[in-house]
């Protein structure tokens, strides 16, 4: 139901009311007017784990900070990694259950994919992936557990801190090695800055990637008549990734605080209010979308919100994009009749769903296959 435009929750935050915005016009003027929405509300959230990041930054320090990876994160930098890195990833993980024919595509493939693809472009050791993805996880999570969160960031940073010394001493074709060399007005950046910037990537390359490959493998399997269509006509694989994204978007809300009296939609959000942006609901916007809760990969293409937009919007979409792609790929490739384990009635533990609500995928999606070598 998107019928209220604009909801006041009427949760009393530490400084005024919350607002929920829905709709995806609304949520769209309120991610374009950072000068009246700002992101600093993420620096009372996430800041004590996260440290200083471009996510709770505004204005013209964002955009200066936010130029230092731009670059490493153009489509045209990336295109390098699609056949040298991601495909090979891939095809290992692949390898691992081909002859089995059977799998569960979350643990086994998509949880696997982002970690080792953000760690090797930022320059990090595969031998210290396990390490590397509980402290992501565990610093995303920081909502749930502040005190493990707290734990992850010390643990990253000392580790950060032994990597960057060395990138300084020998540095390699990587971002960390970008960062360390970094020129900023005639000075290098602190240490502290390339620490906070290093856990952003690390966890918000990970963890939204994994679920959304969940969910997008989720979506397929439960909707057979369109991954045959897929397996059959490749060319519709970006349609299937950017349908995905928009029944559902790994992150459903985002967060900002109301700089001044604000109207959106004739509603007038004061000052100091915080304001909850559910790209969820505005990617499944009826005025939007024709029948917006059908998953449908025939839609006529239009952009949504699942990677935000304005200012903020994700830095690491073309990644993101290009993983899912090449992970579905491999998938239609390498396995044939991949479909979804039959399992028993309602409430059968093998019964795969999506859940969440700030951060949503599958917990397991077990399938079988035609076994290959
Ligand atoms: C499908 C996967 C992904 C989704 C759905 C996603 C979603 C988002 C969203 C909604 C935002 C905007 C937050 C806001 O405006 O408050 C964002 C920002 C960001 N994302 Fe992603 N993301 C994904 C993958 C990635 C990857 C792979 C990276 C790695 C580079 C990444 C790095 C970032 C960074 C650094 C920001 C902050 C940008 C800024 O503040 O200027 N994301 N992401």
């Amino acid at each position: 139901m998107h019928g209220s435009i604009i909801s006041a929750l009427g949760a009393r935050s530490m400084v005024g009311d919350t607002y929920t915005l829905l709709c995806f016009q609304d949520c769209c003027a309120a991610l374009r007017d950072a000068a009246s929405f700002s992101s600093c509300v993420y620096d009372e959230k996430v800041g004590p784990a996260m440290g200083e990041m471009i996510l709770g930054m505004d204005g013209p320090e964002h955009r200066k900070r936010r130029n230092l990876v731009a670059r490493a994160f153009r489509q045209s930098t990336l295109e390098r990694w699609e056949d040298s890195l991601i495909l090979p990833i891939c095809n290992e993980l692949v390898d691992r259950f081909a002859g089995v024919g059977r799998a569960d595509l979350v643990s086994d493939y998509a949880f696997e994919l982002p970690i080792r693809v953000i760690s090797a472009i930022l320059g990090l050791p595969v031998e210290d992936l396990s390490q590397l993805r509980r402290w992501s996880s565990e610093l995303i999570g920081v909502g749930a557990d502040v005190g493990r969160a707290l734990g992850a960031s010390a643990g990253l940073t000392e580790y950060l801190a032994r990597v960057v010394a060395s990138k300084r001493k020998h540095p390699g074709d990587d971002v960390i090695s970008d960062l360390a060399e970094a020129d900023v007005d005639g000075e290098v950046l602190a240490d502290e800055v390339i620490y906070s910037f290093l856990r952003l990537l690390l966890s918000a390359g990970t963890e939204t990637t994994f679920r959304s490959i969940g969910n997008m493998m989720y979506l397929l399997a439960s909707h057979p008549d369109q991954l045959a269509r897929i397996a059959s006509k490749r060319a519709l694989i970006a349609q299937a990734v950017e349908e995905a994204l928009r029944v559902e978007p790994p992150v459903l809300f985002i967060s900002r605080r109301a700089t001044r009296d604000v109207r959106i939609n004739g509603v007038t959000i004061p000052e100091g209010a915080s304001v909850e942006v559910c790209l969820g609901s505005a990617n499944h916007d009826e005025a939007r979308w024709v029948d917006p809760d059908e998953f449908d990969i025939l839609r006529p293409a239009k952009p949504h919100l699942a990677f935000g937009t304005g200012a903020h919007m994700c830095l690491g979409l073309h990644l993101a994009r290009m993983e899912m792609r090449v992970a579905l790929n491999v998938l239609l490739e390498r396995l044939d009749g991949l479909r979804l384990e039959p399992f028993g009635d309602e409430g059968d533990a093998r019964d795969p769903h999506i859940r969440g609500l700030v951060f949503r995928s599958p917990d397991a999606l077990p399938v079988v296959f035609e076994r290959s070598e």
